[in-house]
């Protein structure tokens, strides 16, 4: 049992989190992440309607009556998905936990909190935490320079970040970007987190829905087997090693515009990867943690192994540093 304000304000067993992923978060992920004790978000745009959107909501409902929530990812594009049918939906719904990511959630936090949703805001720097809590968002998550996707670009990794949130922070804060096991949630703990927050360490689960050779993929994977693309365009996402990432990060060095990668890193060319398990057709997510990563267990598995690890390292490893030491010549 690893019991901390998360826990106690959320109402969820762990204080352990699957964040938003595009194509990845889907019901049965979700359903079995909520089962397992900790909390997973639906990824709202992954699903190509709002109408579509509450049918994984309902479809979730019937895999789980543990809480669940939805990330509402909100990314500046030149097309905007419909943002305020979406968030409808997930009113309309009943979900009562919302994680909001990309942009400044204010538009949307009103419209939660007038029907008592909670909504925890993501975010990659102290200052933009900062804000998200003086609009009144009811938690922050903090994503490390290691994450997958989207880390910003400041690239402050989470040794540095959490512990300097964690100064200004006073609402709850889950450390996200770099975790896997238990030693990395009596790290976060330590650094003033009251949870984490994991992305990629999920997708190589039992019953996350992609490929079986991309979940592989993962297992092989090392901490350098990452690229970072869209650096040139302020707008870096830190995705997994492969042909096509290295031709995206290769043409944007050369000075090509986004027009001349668009096709490469089209979204469909992505989802394919996740279909097809051909790990190097297009662009997907990808933490450096996979280094980390050796198996692929079921949800419950992985959330009983972290929660036993982070119990051993707290009773055994830190408890027994604070052991007075035998005297000299004993
Ligand atoms: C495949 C994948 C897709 C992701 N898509 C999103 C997304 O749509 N919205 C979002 O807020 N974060 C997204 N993320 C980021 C995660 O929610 C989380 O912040 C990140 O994975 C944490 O880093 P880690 O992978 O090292 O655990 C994605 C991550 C992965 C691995």
């Amino acid at each position: 049992m690893v019991r901390t304000r998360f826990t106690e304000e959320f109402g969820v067993r762990y204080p352990l989190v699957q964040g938003g992923m595009q194509w990845v978060g889907r019901a049965p992920l979700v359903a079995a992440v909520a089962n397992a004790g900790a909390l997973g978000f639906l990824t709202a745009l992954t699903q190509p309607t709002p109408d579509e959107l509450r049918a994984e909501i309902a479809r979730c409902r019937e895999l789980t009556d543990q809480p669940f929530g939805v990330n509402l990812t909100i990314l500046p594009t030149i097309n905007p998905p419909p943002y305020a049918e979406y968030r409808q939906a997930i009113i309309d719904s009943g979900v009562r936990i919302v994680e909001t990511a990309g942009s400044n959630p204010a538009e949307h936090l009103q419209h939660f909190h007038a029907h008592g949703i909670k909504v925890i805001h993501k975010c990659t720097s102290v200052r933009h935490a900062v804000k998200a809590q003086s609009l009144g968002v009811d938690a922050v998550s903090i994503d490390g320079f290691e994450c997958a996707g989207h880390p910003g670009e400041d690239d402050i990794p989470g040794l540095v970040l959490i512990p300097a949130a964690a100064d200004r922070i006073t609402v709850p804060m889950l450390a996200s970007g770099g975790f896997a096991d238990g030693r990395g949630l009596v790290a976060a703990l330590a650094l003033g987190a009251d949870g984490i927050s994991m992305g990629t360490r999920w997708m190589a689960t039992v019953e996350s829905g992609i490929h079986e050779k991309v979940k592989q993929r993962l297992v092989e994977a090392e901490e350098r087997d990452t690229q970072l693309i869209f650096r040139q365009l302020r707008n870096t996402a830190r995705v997994a090693d492969n042909e096509v990432s290295r031709e995206v990060v290769r043409r944007l060095n050369e000075g090509a515009a986004f027009e001349e990668v668009r096709d490469l890193v089209a979204g469909a060319r992505g989802v394919k990867v996740y279909e097809t398990g051909d790990v190097e057709h297009g662009i997907w997510s990808a933490g450096m943690v996979q280094t980390l990563i050796r198996d692929i267990p079921t949800c419950a598995e992985l959330v009983e192994r972290i929660i036993g690890e982070a119990g051993a390292v707290i009773r055994e490893r830190l408890a027994s540093a604070l052991e007075p030491a035998a005297p000299v010549g004993a």
